[in-house]
């Protein structure tokens, strides 16, 4: 597992990291330091969004949450989930978009920043608006999704290991967190100390070449 995960002092180079990244679905009891989770939680929330929506919620349910065992059974009681130290869940929220879009408006507006003030008025407020449903929750999802990707290399980077997860109910996960009905449960992502057997196998990867087209 993570023995071989140099961590601190960026010793891995970037795609080392990438490398090192494996989907881990059994933790040991380690616990995860308050601050690693707020780091990754941090460089989650400095991925790309389109236009600039950040269109994500991230509710982190923490160890000693009342919350804890619901959103367990809510991932399926996947062992990725149920032996987790913490675990994170990454939703969107097409249904406030348009107040993002109206929010971004304000601030370039008070930045006396009039063309990307108008590029949100008159572009993205109408095209959010304008959109349907099933697409603008397909747009959502692919935001929050690099938001998910960031933080699961930052835990990475930390000396942690993650799950991502979409086998889950996502009527339970929005139950549990108050969530409109509208909103995507992307992933949930579990965190913790990888143990040997939480690898159920190499890696696999087709060969690059069958999916990079160079023009
Ligand atoms: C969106 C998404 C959902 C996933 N859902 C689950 C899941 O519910 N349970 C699980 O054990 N693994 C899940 N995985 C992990 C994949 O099975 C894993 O990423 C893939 O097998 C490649 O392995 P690697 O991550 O170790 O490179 C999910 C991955 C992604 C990206």
């Amino acid at each position: 597992m993570t023995e071989h995960i140099k961590t601190g002092g960026g010793e891995l180079n970037f795609e080392e990291l990438a490398a090192a990244r494996r989907s881990v679905r059994r933790y040991s009891h380690a616990v995860v330091p308050e601050e690693v989770m707020r780091s990754a939680l941090r460089s989650a929330h400095l991925a790309p969004s389109s236009n600039n929506l950040q269109p994500w919620e991230f509710h982190w349910v923490r160890p000693n949450s009342a919350q804890r065992e619901a959103a367990v059974e809510a991932c399926l009681s996947q062992p990725a989930a149920a032996t987790s130290a913490e675990l994170v869940f990454f939703i969107g929220r097409p249904d406030l978009c348009a107040r993002r879009a109206a929010a971004l408006q304000s601030h370039y507006e008070s930045e006396q920043n009039e063309g990307t003030a108008a590029y949100y008025r008159d572009q993205v407020g109408p095209n959010v608006a304008a959109m349907e449903s099933a697409k603008r929750s397909a747009w959502v999802d692919k935001s929050v999704a690099l938001a998910a990707a960031q933080f699961m290399l930052a835990i990475q980077a930390a000396g942690f290991d993650s799950c991502p997860m979409e086998g889950l109910d996502p009527n339970k996960v929005r139950a549990l967190l108050s969530l409109p009905a509208e909103a995507t449960v992307t992933m949930a992502i579990s965190v913790g100390q990888g143990i040997p057997e939480g690898l159920y196998g190499p890696r696999y990867r087709f060969p690059l070449d069958d999916h990079l087209t160079e023009h």
